[in-house]
């Protein structure tokens, strides 16, 4: 796509805010979809939500709220659009789908999945109501439908310790990361059975690497995701959802910073934060990589990729979230 006078004038005040993310020759190439995307969006009364590990011309270009995934399923259900594009991974679109049954819900790449979703059946879960009867079920919302639909009380890693304790029993059962059910149970006295899923990007940062980067950079705050080994999080300074993590950084301005987490997130918050240093180590997600602006694009011109469920299952897996909602963060 060629770059007319047009495209310019709308695109050049987002780059200035991107720029120091976004190389020159690279803008040249989203400028046009930047363009075309946010134009295409207003007529069909289209929202795009974005995750907090969507890359800089995707969350500051295009999207019109990005969050964590907690934030993220709140809105969907509070939006007034004909249709919501979903930047983000398979589980996010379905819980923006049970959040608004009667809106158009697309994700722009259907292969855009997450291991800890795939790490879990419906059927797992009912073989495990049998083998733990009367045991309440926690989800973590990144699962399918199907699994939500077994669950009592969905949770994302913004409020799993509190959702955890609001159920004032002394067992639960969490699914499906191992890694934030480690977390939580640190925090609560409440006895948790876990699953062993993890997630693909999180679990590979380790404390040997951590303390590394703290005794190479002093003074540095490291700041991680609950999905990472507990021994990680031993190391770090903070442990939050993506949200809270940027919200660390807002109010602490530390001279220095490290996200334990998907790459992105150090891009996407470097813009707001000009004055911290972010040092790099992190992991992509190749899930949330699949989303682009031209796949965003083709999606939204076409109404393509639309989330389909059945009835009862959205039913189902709609009051885990709504329980979710009503506890917060
Ligand atoms: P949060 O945004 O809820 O912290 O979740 C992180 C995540 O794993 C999304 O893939
Ligand atoms: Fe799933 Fe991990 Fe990717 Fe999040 S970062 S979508 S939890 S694989």
């Amino acid at each position: 796509m060629e770059i007319s006078a047009e495209i310019k004038k709308f695109t050049d005040p987002i780059y200035k805010k991107v720029s120091s993310t976004i190389p020159e020759m690279e803008w040249a190439m989203h400028a046009p979809y930047i363009y075309k995307i946010n134009k295409l969006k207003k007529e069909k009364n289209a929202v795009i939500l974005a995750h907090n590990y969507q890359t800089p011309e995707i969350y500051h270009g295009i999207s019109d709220f990005s969050a964590d995934s907690l934030a993220l399923a709140v809105e969907a259900s509070k939006t007034k659009a004909d249709i919501i594009i979903m930047c983000g991974v398979h589980f996010m679109a379905e819980t923006a789908k049970l959040m608004s049954p009667n809106k158009k819900v697309l994700l722009p790449d259907m292969r855009a999945g997450c291991s800890l979703s795939s790490s879990i059946t419906g059927e797992d879960v009912r073989n495990l109501k049998k083998q733990y009867p009367g045991v309440p079920v926690v989800s973590y919302v990144n699962t399918s439908a199907d699994v939500k639909a077994e669950t009592d009380v969905c949770c994302t890693s913004a409020n799993a310790v509190k959702i955890v304790n609001s159920l004032k029993v002394n067992k639960v059962i969490f699914l499906p990361d191992d890694y934030l059910a480690k977390y939580v149970a640190s925090q609560t006295n409440v006895e948790i059975i876990s699953w062993k899923g993890t997630c693909e990007v999180h679990e590979q940062f380790n404390d040997v690497e951590i303390n590394e980067i703290r005794r190479n950079n002093p003074g540095i705050k490291i700041i991680a995701h609950p999905e990472c080994p507990p021994d990680v999080i031993k190391a770090s300074d903070f442990a939050g959802s993506t949200s809270g993590m940027i919200k660390y950084v807002k109010d602490n301005q530390p001279e220095k910073v490290m996200m334990v987490t998907e790459c992105s997130m150090s891009d996407n918050v470097q813009v707001d934060n000009p004055n911290v240093k972010f040092i790099r180590p992190c992991n992509l997600c190749p899930h949330m990589k699949k989303i682009t602006l031209p796949k965003i694009l083709d999606c939204l011109e076409k109404e393509s990729n639309e989330i389909i469920m059945d009835n009862i299952t959205i039913e189902k897996a709609r009051n885990s979230v709504e329980r979710m909602v009503k506890i917060g963060r």
